[in-house]
């Protein structure tokens, strides 16, 4: 049993890895913000259910943080789930973690593709977090980089188009629609954040979360899909040049999520025409389907099939 401390419980990923690392027989601590116990009641009711401790603390307040690492003493695992925006907030973990001298394994906030072998620029997203390992290594934290790729439920749900939570008609596809990409659901990948995190295998390794079942082209998921609701789908393309030309005039402008549009864009030329979560692994990687061949995936057929059920919205 490791004694882990989550930051970012209350978050789209970090819910399911806190959750899965319980499950998993570990102890688990999630640091949380005081104002979030009060905005997020059900979730944080939900956490405390499944045996998981809360602890009040701010990412932004230093103090905070040590203080978190305290009332958990001692602190061996630490697994940040926080979104791109905080990413270099981290940096207060890092220090709280070398002062406390407990931690085995440091688990930062990747949850993406392996930007080392990326051909697509997305700075607002890599910029922060490569920073970030810089110090952790510096630190000389013992880590597990989790590269999982896409989250099927942002990328599959909408056949490839971000910000779609049902599949549209018509379609928007990148390229011609025929370059692989690869998603896992969000529960898959907790399962195996939280396998990896006391595996002497994963010890100062990425973690690639690349099951060979999930990987699909945008053409693929359509006809999956179709396959599933019995439902046509229309096709539109937009080709490489187009989306270029879309990123290069695109206005930083905020969306309503943490990203620029700009970053939209940029994440769907990753996935759909570089090709950036289809690449050979470096040698610094494992494979989490490999590592853990016990633990079945939710396939884009099952995931599609439940979406079915969920209905739009
Ligand atoms: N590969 C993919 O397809 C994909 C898709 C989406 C995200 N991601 C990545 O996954 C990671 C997590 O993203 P997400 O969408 O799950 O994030 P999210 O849902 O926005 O959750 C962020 C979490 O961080 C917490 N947090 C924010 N500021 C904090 C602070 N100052 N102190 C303590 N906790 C704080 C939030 O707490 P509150 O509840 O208090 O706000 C929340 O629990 C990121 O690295 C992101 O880039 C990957």
């Amino acid at each position: 049993m490791v004694r882990i401390l989550v930051v970012g419980a209350t978050g789209n990923i970090g819910r399911e890895v806190a959750k899965a690392c319980a499950e998993e027989g570990h102890l688990v601590f999630a640091l949380v913000r005081a104002a979030t116990r009060v905005s997020k009641v059900a979730l944080v009711e939900e956490l405390s259910a499944a045996g998981i401790q809360l602890v009040d603390g701010d990412l932004q307040d230093p103090a905070s943080v040590e203080q978190a690492f305290r009332s958990c003493h001692p602190v061996e695992a630490v697994i940040s789930a926080v979104a791109g925006s905080q990413v270099a907030d981290q940096i207060h973990l890092i220090h709280s973690s070398q002062k406390a001298e407990t931690v085995k394994r440091f688990l930062p906030s990747e949850f993406g593709v392996v930007h080392t072998t990326a051909k697509a620029e997305v700075p607002e997203i890599v910029g922060a977090r490569i920073s970030i390992f810089k110090q952790i290594q510096a630190a000389g934290l013992p880590y597990t980089l989790v590269h999982s790729n896409g989250f099927m439920e942002d990328w599959f749900s909408g056949l490839g188009q971000l910000g779609k939570t049902y599949p549209p008609n018509p379609v928007l596809l990148f390229g011609d629609g025929s370059i692989h990409g690869v998603a896992t659901t969000r529960r898959d990948i907790a399962i195996y954040t939280a396998k990896s995190l006391d595996d002497p295998r994963t010890l100062n390794k990425r973690l690639v979360i690349a099951p060979s079942c999930n990987f699909a082209t945008q053409t693929d998921l359509v006809r999956k899909w179709e396959g599933v609701s019995g439902q046509k789908i229309q096709m539109e393309l937009m080709k490489a040049e187009e989306l270029e030309a879309q990123i290069q005039g695109s206005a930083s402008l905020k969306s309503s999520s943490n990203y620029s549009s700009t970053t939209y864009l940029q994440l769907a030329k990753a996935m759909w025409i570089a090709g950036d979560c289809s690449h050979p692994l470096p040698s610094d990687a494992v494979e989490a389907s490999a590592l853990y061949p016990d633990h079945k995936v939710t396939s884009p057929e099952e995931f599609y099939a439940q979406l079915l059920l969920k209905g739009p919205g």
